[in-house]
């Protein structure tokens, strides 16, 4: 099994380096060695000549406002994130080049213009204004990654509406919960999507969960699978097509202060209710365009394709609003990489002629495993640079990323960052900065990142710690929604004043940067968050269950895998049957990704006497240490005896 997290003596013996190609160097959009200095001497100077590439209504007072934890950026200032998105590049010589080219699983494609771009999300947002919806009111977005969705948040940006795009993979029950929470007034679904050859029956979930979310007034269906055709509920349901027809092909963007909100996005934390992230308007959208623009170095001709979901914020901040702010091609596609074959990924790139890539370490782990042969079925010479993002990358699988899809001449761009931070945080610039296999290397200029000890002194090189960010930058969250307290005491109070990443980390003697994963009760199951103790309680809401516990143990293609330890009520017999139920049981309540990879039944679970689980010890269980191979379930003594044994030790 390859370690991905936790074996940085293993990551820090790494001594393959890749300076920046001469020819890429000499383009690049940023190949200034200065530009860190520059932009540490004076980060407020160097965010507000960024912002200066943004198109204001009204020009901002103040760069900053910081009464910790609480910051607002450019103050005063007036502007619209889907003018800056697409207007302006229409009025810019950009009305006839693509903005989105769509493909969907079935092998249907689309290319949206930027002119096409502006029209549909005009006729939307006058679709939504016909709706009631106004400035300020909360939309939640459930749809599968078609064209609509980026039409649909550009639209709501538009009117000044934020919204809260709740990933199709979310059960019924996980989209009501962020529904509520937002207290949505309207919510946009489709019939359904596709993913690997099937349907995602989105418009059922939308349904079960509106039974239980009374803020929704209307919702808007889209038909892409015609799945639904007889699901419609009269006086709630429109569809998509019959709303847009007839509306204008023209709406005002509406002048939105710097620091309203654009939009909120729920991730998990440590309890078991996610938090919305809320992220504002102008220090956001400053954030994704000067990122994208350097380290994805944006060029005109570029086809650019970022594989996340949108439902995540990578697809928030680099499908839809950094590539579209800097005017690029951002690709989209609906479906899963093995279908129809597992060379799906390569038949797009080959395809569009995909010249910039960005995905994440499961899947060139996944790809790794599927072998040489689908990638080499298709000619991907158009790559000139590639990037990851989502977990710890080992460097094993940099390196076959590098050589095999990137042909050993494009460099790769580890790119660290969070929900919370809105854009990328630690990062090489692809012109600039000498790559090490499995580092995401240096803070981004105007980014003061540092690791800290448990005391808060920063670590020496060589050092592990915690990660921090110690100055406000423009695209960091604002707040938890409906939640300050909470906001405050996540992110801001370990160190007074200083943002909390809750991942571990280390330096080397360069002063690179080496994550090593979240140091709090999160899991990160192929790049998505899980909450240990989301997972818990949707265990312990089955009726079989008294007591569970969750922890991640390292997986070869998953960075982490979920594994639950049950005890069980007393009158209930553990069996594969009862593991097969719980499994499903989970996957209902929050969706398939939560769903453990193992459960494991335990008379009682390990605490310490203040009656904290010892998460440290099931660990060892689950991967097998120092108790041997416990590849069936295990017997209850064992955790006894583990009990009995180490039980005084946290
Ligand atoms: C992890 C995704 C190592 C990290 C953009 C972080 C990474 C969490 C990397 C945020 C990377 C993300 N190297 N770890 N390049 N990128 N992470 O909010 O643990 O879904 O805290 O944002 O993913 O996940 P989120």
């Amino acid at each position: 099994m390859v370690e991905n997290t936790g074996s940085i003596d293993a990551l820090l013996q790494e001594e393959r380096s890749f300076p920046p190609p001469a020819d890429f160097a000499a383009r690049a959009n940023m190949s200034d060695p200065e530009i860190y200095a520059r932009a540490a001497a004076d980060p407020e100077g160097f965010w507000a000549g960024l912002a200066g590439e943004l198109d204001w209504f009204q020009q901002w007072d103040t760069v900053l406002e910081w009464d910790a934890p609480f910051a607002k950026w450019f103050v005063g200032g007036k502007l619209n994130v889907s003018y800056n998105c697409i207007d302006r590049h229409v009025k810019n010589g950009r009305r006839n080049k693509a903005a989105i080219v769509w493909e969907g699983e079935p092998g249907d494609w689309q290319v949206y213009t930027y002119g096409d771009l502006l029209r549909e999300v005009c006729r939307f947002a006058n679709g939504l204004k016909s709706l009631g919806v106004g400035k300020g009111d909360r939309v939640t977005i459930y749809l599968p990654m078609t064209p609509e969705l980026p039409i649909a948040m550009l639209a709501c940006a538009r009117i000044g509406a934020p919204h809260s795009v709740v990933f199709g993979g979310f059960s019924a029950e996980s989209l009501r919960d962020r529904i509520n929470d937002s207290q949505s007034k309207l919510l946009i679904t489709a019939d359904g999507g596709y993913r690997r050859g099937g349907i995602v029956p989105l418009k059922q979930n939308a349904d079960d969960s509106l039974e239980g979310s009374p803020s929704i007034e209307k919702a808007v269906v889209l038909r892409r699978t015609g799945s639904a055709d007889d699901k419609m509920v009269a006086g709630r349901d429109i569809w998509w097509h019959d709303l847009v027809q007839g509306q204008p092909q023209t709406c005002e963007p509406e002048p939105m202060d710097s620091e309203d909100m654009l939009f909120l996005l729920y991730t998990s934390g440590t309890t078991g209710k996610p938090k919305g992230i809320v992220h504002s308007s102008g220090g956001y959208l400053l954030g994704v365009q000067a990122t994208a623009k350097w380290v994805f170095d944006l060029k005109e001709d570029d086809i650019y394709w970022c594989t996340a979901d949108i439902g995540w914020v990578t697809g928030h901040s680099y499908i839809v609003y950094g590539p579209l702010a800097n005017g690029a091609t951002t690709v989209m596609y609906e479906g899963s990489p093995d279908y129809p074959d597992r060379d799906r990924f390569w038949d797009v790139v080959a395809k569009y002629g995909v010249t910039i890539l960005y995905t994440a370490p499961t899947a060139i782990r996944t790809f790794m495993r599927w072998g040489e042969d689908y990638p080499r079925r298709h000619d991907l010479s158009t790559l000139r640079l590639m990037g990851t993002v989502g977990e710890p990358i080992n460097p094993e699988a940099w390196v076959w990323y590098w050589q095999h899809i990137g042909g050993g001449n494009c460099p790769v761009v580890d790119t660290w960052w969070q929900t919370e931070t809105g854009s990328i945080m630690i990062s090489p610039l692809p012109g600039l900065t000498t790559l090490k296999p499995g580092s995401a290397t240096k803070p981004f200029p105007g980014i003061e990142a540092e690791i800290l000890d448990e005391a808060g002194q920063p670590v020496g090189p060589g050092g592990g710690g915690y990660l921090i960010v110690k100055r406000p930058w423009p695209s960091m969250l604002r707040n938890i929604y409906g939640d300050p307290e909470r906001f405050k005491e996540t992110y801001w109070s370990r160190y007074d004043g200083i943002y909390f990443t809750a991942d571990g980390a280390r330096r080397d003697d360069d002063g690179y940067f080496w994550l090593l994963g979240r140091v709090d009760d999160v899991i990160n199951v192929s790049g998505h968050r899980i909450g240990t103790m989301e997972v818990e309680s949707a265990l312990v809401d089955n009726l079989k269950v008294a007591e569970a516990a969750c922890i991640g143990k390292d997986h070869e293609v998953k960075g982490q895998a979920i594994v639950a330890f049950v005890t069980l009520k007393d009158q209930v017999a553990m069996s594969a049957d009862v593991v097969t139920e719980l499994k499903a049981h989970v996957a209902g309540k929050i969706g398939a990704m939560a769903r453990p990879d193992d459960i494991y039944f335990a008379a009682e679970l390990p605490k310490t006497r203040s009656g904290k689980i010892m998460r440290r010890l099931l660990r060892d269980v689950a991967e097998g240490r120092a108790l041997g191979d416990t590849t069936t379930l295990a017997d209850p003594a064992v955790v006894d005896s583990l009990k009995a044994q180490y039980g005084d030790e946290e």
